[in-house]
């Protein structure tokens, strides 16, 4: 297995490269600057500095890979900051059909399912920017013809235990270890293609 790993200085990137390579997968890891990733190396992991959002770029790494895993989410829930949901999701696209790599998994928010209890509807009243990206983002994914898998989750912990509970309706808190090994086990078995797949511990 070979991983083209986006947002992998994030904390769940990071979590998903560890698995990977403890696997003995070959991991590239796509990062925004050479300071990002430094402290990490390893003869199967390959570090690539680049802009997630320039299609160009990111068809000129892409080739041979089995999968795209992007775990990109913005730092802070600015309008600004959320767009790297849309931004990226445009590029990725645009490489993938232009690489003819198939596979897509990605991060994104449980605030998108539409049944939300109170704590649910308050949270997306307080966090438009991002309902609305990772919206876009998913609208874009959904319309391709690509065999992608969308995880959506709640709060994100950095607890140690992997695992993880799927759902069609609702995502929860779930550890960032957690998502990663759902990513994982979705790159090798491929068991929720074309599904949206709610994640909680
Ligand atoms: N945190 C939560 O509670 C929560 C809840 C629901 C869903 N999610 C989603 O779950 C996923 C993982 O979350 P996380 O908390 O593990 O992520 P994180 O630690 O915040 O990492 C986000 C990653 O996205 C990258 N990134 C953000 N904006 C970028 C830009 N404009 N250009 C290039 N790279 C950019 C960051 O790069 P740098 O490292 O260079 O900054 C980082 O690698 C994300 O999709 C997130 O939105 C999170």
């Amino acid at each position: 297995m070979k991983s083209l790993v986006l947002g992998a200085n994030g904390r769940t990137g990071r979590q998903f490269i560890d698995q990977a390579l403890a696997a003995g997968d070959h991991v590239t890891a796509l990062v925004r600057s050479a300071d990002r990733l430094s402290d990490l190396q390893h003869p199967r992991l390959e570090v690539r500095v680049g802009n997630p959002c320039d299609p160009e770029f990111l068809a000129s790494v892409m080739s041979g890979h089995d999968v795209v895993v992007s775990a990109l989410g913005p730092r802070v829930p600015t309008k600004f900051a959320a767009a790297i949901y849309s931004d990226s999701a445009s590029a990725i696209l645009h490489a993938m059909q232009q690489t003819g790599v198939t596979r897509l998994l990605v991060t994104s928010s449980a605030l998108l399912f539409p049944d939300q209890d109170l704590f649910g509807r308050v949270m997306k009243l307080a966090v438009p920017p991002i309902v609305n990206a990772a919206g876009r983002m998913e609208a874009l994914i959904q319309d391709s013809n690509l065999e992608w898998t969308i995880a959506r989750t709640g709060f994100l912990t950095d607890g140690q235990a992997d695992t993880f509970q799927t759902s069609d309706r609702k995502g929860g808190t779930v550890s960032r270890a957690g998502v990663a090994h759902f990513l994982r086990s979705e790159a090798v078995n491929g068991q929720h293609i074309r599904e949206v797949v709610g994640l909680s511990a």
